[in-house]
């Protein structure tokens, strides 16, 4: 089992489950009950209430150590109790893992006690969709693997330098123009806010929420291209870009009338899009003197659309609601003011978690800029967001300036992003890098079965 439960008391002897099985699942508790049908329809067991052995989801509020928290029971019946749906949804994500990936004609599953919850509430994957534009069924099949190892946020990296992904009715030439091309002068691509609206419905039934990021006020050629009143009147750069460098363009900030109404116009159509609490407004490798300013405005834009903000850490310099996350990613950055103010953390410190870089040293069409050794599993699995105060949890991005491709997506984010679930959910003292190669490899065929084009771990012997 990946992540590993927080307490896991083993009895002796095997249920034996064939053929059929008698499946009751719990009121006003929707994912669970979609998951645990799609696992019995996987594993070829027809449903049946007078078969021998039955599986219930129960909602009981007495397991009560967080809204994720289930008790899974196997002995002569198998029995999944949580206060939630999200509970419930998990305790059938470990039974997934308990059994085959492929059905048979017979299944043995273990007799035990497991009593779960995690660690953080926070438990996340990043993509960036805008360096590469990668489709929807990707994103979809993404979240199904995420829910299999219990990781619950999906950020999409939706605007940048070189490309606008999402549809802004407000201002059409985001999409059709700045979503037109992308890191390598392609094709490019741009989701319908009805695309975003299809995954955010489908990630809910996975326990996943999606987390939109509009990348501002940097990183906004893409936008510049479309709309160039956004930038200052000097500039004269005003074209698409295909490139890889960082931190060239921005909106003018001393044009407040024209760029604080395109902020309200875009973040209103996204928060109308996605329901979380959450917009993030990027905030990254931009240096201006109304810099902190912009942050401060953007945070009251969401405020007043019911929203909190999440910024990268450069943001912590601004005098931002402490409900606003600030997301880590230099493992040095002195993110102290934000902690001061009562802020809260999202950990993605790029030497442990930047899954643009290599899973070895010098593999190629990786980044190294963070850590020229490249990120080894081992080294994901280090991580240790327990040493932090004020975190809500982990996440781990991919940057897509050199991942072109679905399978290179998939060769940079596993086996490394179930390290990513485990540091994030189980404790610290169940945490060791031995048995959880193990623990993995067992999980290989689980892999294979949702289509992974994982990397070849040699330390998993794949
Ligand atoms: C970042 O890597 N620029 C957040």
């Amino acid at each position: 089992m990946v992540p590993y439960p927080s307490e896991v008391t083993e009895a002796s002897g095997e249920l034996a489950v064939a053929g059929s099985i008698n499946v009751v699942t719990a009121d006003g508790a929707p994912s669970s009950a979609a998951a645990v049908n799609a696992l019995v329809t996987a594993l070829d067991l027809a449903q049946d209430a007078d078969a021998a052995v039955a599986l219930t989801l129960e909602l009981d509020p007495s397991v009560d150590q967080g809204a994720e928290a289930y008790r899974l029971t196997i002995d002569s019946a198998v029995t999944v109790r949580a206060a939630t749906d999200a509970g419930l949804f998990y305790g059938v994500q470990t039974l997934r893992q308990l059994f085959p990936a492929v059905a048979s004609d017979a299944y043995a599953l273990p007799r035990l006690v497991i009593r779960d919850s995690p660690e953080f509430g926070w438990r996340g994957s990043m993509i960036d969709v805008a360096r590469t534009f990668l489709p929807l069924d990707y994103l979809k099949a993404h979240v199904e693997r995420m829910a299999l190892f219990k990781l619950n946020k999906l950020h999409l990296h939706l605007s940048d330098d070189q490309g606008w992904r999402l549809e802004i009715k407000s201002w059409p030439r985001l999409a059709l123009v700045g979503g037109s091309t992308d890191v390598r002068g392609g094709p490019g691509g741009y989701y319908t806010q009805e695309d975003m609206r299809e995954l955010v419905t489908f990630a809910a039934l996975h326990q996943v929420e999606i987390i939109p990021e509009i990348d501002l006020p940097g990183h906004t050629q893409a936008a510049l291209a479309s709309y160039p009143e956004l930038a200052c009147d000097d500039v004269t750069n005003l074209g698409l870009y295909s490139g890889t460098e960082v931190g060239f363009s921005k909106l003018c900030l001393t044009k407040p009338d024209v760029i604080y109404p395109f902020v309200e116009d875009v973040l209103r159509e996204v928060a109308d899009i996605f329901p979380g609490r959450y917009l993030h407004i990027g905030g990254d490798e931009i240096k201006d003197p109304l810099y902190s300013e912009f942050i401060e405005r953007a945070d009251a834009i969401a405020a007043r659309l019911g929203r909190e903000i999440i910024a990268w850490e450069e943001a912590s310099v601004a005098n931002v609601r402490t409900t606003a996350l600030l997301q880590l990613w230099n493992d040095g950055y002195d993110i102290q003011p934000a902690l001061d103010r009562g802020n809260h953390l999202i950990l993605s410190p790029c030497s442990f978690t930047y899954l643009d870089h290599g899973n070895y040293e010098a593999q190629p069409g990786v980044y190294s800029w963070c850590r020229a050794e490249g990120i080894p599993l081992e080294r994901t699995y280090a991580f240790n967001p327990q040493s932090f105060t004020q975190a809500v949890g982990v996440e781990a991005p991919v940057w897509s300036e050199l991942v072109e491709d679905e399978a290179t997506a998939d060769n940079r984010m596993w086996p490394r992003l179930a390290a990513v679930a485990e540091v994030a959910w189980s404790t610290e003292a169940n945490r060791d890098y031995g048995r959880f190669t193990l623990r993995l490899g067992a999980l290989r065929p689980h892999l294979d079965a949702l289509g992974i084009q994982y990397f070849r771990e040699p330390q998993l012997g794949w």
